[in-house]
């Protein structure tokens, strides 16, 4: 029998949270404490399988403009989440990563993301991945700019500028593009996520919502992955 065929990279728009607490007569904030039990399942789920990068979408640009109680409440969360899965992370070789506009994230939140990215940067079996302050439009934007800065004094040799070099200056520079992407909840967007890397990711969405979506469900994104005939505008 031929051996299942598993991603090397898995990104997740983690959503639904808000709808998970509103159909529980709770504040939408109770989502997104239930979704870090979702995170919890997924992260032993992906070590689990042999998968090596798990990256979330855990906040987006777009969503600095919530109101402010749940932006805080958000961040608050967070920082504690980080601090509460350190011990697990080391047990686990977990190697945990925060990508995208850090300038927006309070001193404390980056010092604290700083250390763990520091302490587990040495583990090798899962690379967790984390988006915050993160979209994708922002993230080309940065990249184009450092690009122009790359080639201000020799623009005659902009032609020969490469996809792959281009590639490096993004914030996913060295991660591989996402081989799966899954979106909870039922909505089939990208939302601004990673809009570069997922030229060419299998797409996979779920009515399930966030805070329900353990591993049970995470596996059978990974069935239907195996099952899925990537091409890569080529003919087999
Ligand atoms: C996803 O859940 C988490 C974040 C975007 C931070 P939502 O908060 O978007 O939940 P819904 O979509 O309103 O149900
Ligand atoms: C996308 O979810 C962002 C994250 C999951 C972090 P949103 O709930 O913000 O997206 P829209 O507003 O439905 O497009
Ligand atoms: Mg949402």
């Amino acid at each position: 029998m031929e051996e299942k065929r598993i991603p090397r990279h898995v990104s997740i728009i983690m959503d639904g949270n808000g709808r998970w607490a509103r159909e529980r007569g709770k504040e939408r904030i109770f989502g997104h404490f239930e979704g870090v039990e979702s995170v919890r399942a997924c992260t032993e789920a992906a070590v689990e399988e042999g998968i090596e990068y798990l990256s979330l979408f855990a906040f987006s640009e777009e969503n600095w403009g919530r109101p402010d109680a749940e932006v805080n409440g958000l961040m608050e969360l967070m920082m504690r989440s980080m601090k509460n899965e350190y011990r697990t992370f080391m047990d686990n070789g977990v190697r945990f990563v925060v990508l995208g506009n850090r300038e927006r994230l309070s001193s404390s939140l980056n010092a604290t993301i700083d250390e763990m990215m520091e302490e587990t940067a040495g583990n090798t079996r899962l690379t967790l991945i984390l988006f915050l302050s993160y979209s994708g439009k922002w993230d080309i934007l940065q990249a184009a700019k450092k690009l122009a800065l790359k080639y201000r004094d020799r623009a005659d040799e902009l032609p020969e500028a490469s996809a792959e070099e281009f590639g490096d200056l993004l914030v996913t520079a060295g991660i591989p593009d996402p081989d799966l992407l899954i979106r909870t909840s039922g909505e089939e967007r990208i939302s601004n996520y990673l809009l570069w890397q997922t030229a060419y990711s299998e797409f996979y969405f779920t009515d399930i919502l966030w805070p329900d979506f353990r591993k049970e469900a995470f596996r059978a994104a990974l069935d239907e992955y195996a099952r899925r005939d990537r091409r890569y505008g080529k003919v087999k």
